[in-house]
């Protein structure tokens, strides 16, 4: 595996608080080698969901021991009832029924995503085998969004030449409204925290400063004025927010100097926030794939306990990255 300065840094910084992190999809080997990455070097303490024949057989071929990972069989968990009664208890008014519930239960993802809300993991990463939708939906439905009504969204960060960027929204909402998007810009903001970033927040577009016209000028404005009132109410100086920025203006000095010369952040971007999903997934896998751009994510944010999706290209690398960053995102939420 390829461990890289920015990974190392991570996984020394998990190795601090030992969290418990959920993975539910033993039938993917990315995952099962992703484990015992983590639980070796103890930096996190993995559940895997599966079949313990299967999984210990997997280590026994590797000659790799399973001390410092549990492996929980959904089917035969003495929990599987009581998650299914408190799924039931969340959802009933959806009008599901406790035998909804039970089979509900039996789906690997909403099991995590329970262990997670019942406290018995401190958070899960899914995605190697699933769609986003499959591994997202369990997560807004039983974790919820910090606030009723604010939408949860998504982030990548992305290492480029040793330096951490966070590009967001990535992955979650299709086409954001101004209103949205300025919750996007704030909780980017957040996640990149969290992250050691200190945030300049470019609102991206094909337009700087009125240089083009259009509605997506117009929404990208709007929200840089809802997302600057919000940090007002927040009374939060450290983040420094700026728009409709070209990614040129956001990025290069000198560029800046001429389309943007009194932004604070034209030039020095380092948390980049796309008008839509189409423009920040196909960046964010541009940058990936031609510029060898390290990626973790999509990291979840706005949502009350973490739960992380993957890309289903990840390789074991990046899925140890998301071990690691959901073990933080765990320990800073303590
Ligand atoms: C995230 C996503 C999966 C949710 O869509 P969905 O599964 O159809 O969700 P639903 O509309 O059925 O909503 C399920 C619940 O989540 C809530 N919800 C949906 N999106 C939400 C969001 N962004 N934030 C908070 N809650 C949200 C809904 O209100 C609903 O709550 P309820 O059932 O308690 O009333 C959808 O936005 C999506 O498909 N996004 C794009 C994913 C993708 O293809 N990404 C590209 C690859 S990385």
């Amino acid at each position: 595996m390829n461990e890289s300065a920015y990974l190392k840094q991570l996984l020394t910084l998990a190795a601090k608080q030992l969290k418990t992190v959920v993975l539910p999809e033993s039938e993917d080997n990315r995952v099962l080698e992703a484990a015992h990455y983590v639980a070796e070097i103890k930096a996190v303490k993995p559940v895997i969901l599966g079949n313990q024949n299967h999984v210990e057989e997997f280590y026994k071929a590797k000659g790799w021991s399973l001390d410092g990972i549990e492996v929980i069989q959904p089917e035969t968990s003495d929990k599987l009832t009581s998650y299914a009664q408190m799924f039931y208890e969340l959802r009933k008014d959806k009008g599901i029924t406790l035998d909804d519930a039970l089979k509900q239960m039996h789906n690997y993802n909403y099991f995590g995503t329970m262990m997670v809300k019942a406290g018995d993991a401190d958070g899960m990463v899914s995605g190697a085998n699933h769609s986003t939708a499959d591994t997202v939906r369990p997560a807004l439905q039983i974790i919820k969004s910090t606030q009723k009504g604010r939408s949860v969204s998504s982030a990548i960060l992305e290492v480029i030449n040793g330096k951490a960027y966070i590009l967001s929204d990535c992955a979650i909402i299709i086409n954001p409204t101004a209103n949205e998007l300025a919750d996007i810009a704030v909780d980017a903001a957040q996640t990149a925290l969290q992250f050691g970033i200190k945030p300049k927040v470019a609102l991206l577009s094909y337009s700087t400063k009125g240089s083009g016209k259009g509605e997506g000028v117009d929404k990208v404005t709007e929200a840089l004025s809802l997302a600057k009132k919000q940090l007002q109410q927040q009374e939060n100086s450290i983040i420094q927010i700026d728009g409709e920025l070209q990614a040129d203006a956001a990025l290069d000095a000198v560029v800046a100097a001429k389309k943007a010369p009194d932004s604070q952040v034209a030039g020095q971007a380092n948390v980049l926030i796309f008008p839509d999903i189409e423009a920040g997934n196909i960046a964010y896998k541009l940058l990936q794939r031609l510029a060898g751009a390290e990626a973790y994510g999509p990291i979840l944010q706005g949502l009350n306990a973490p739960i992380n999706d993957l890309s289903r290209g990840a390789l074991v690398e990046d899925i140890v990255g998301m071990i690691a960053i959901t073990a933080l995102q765990a320990a800073a939420k303590k």
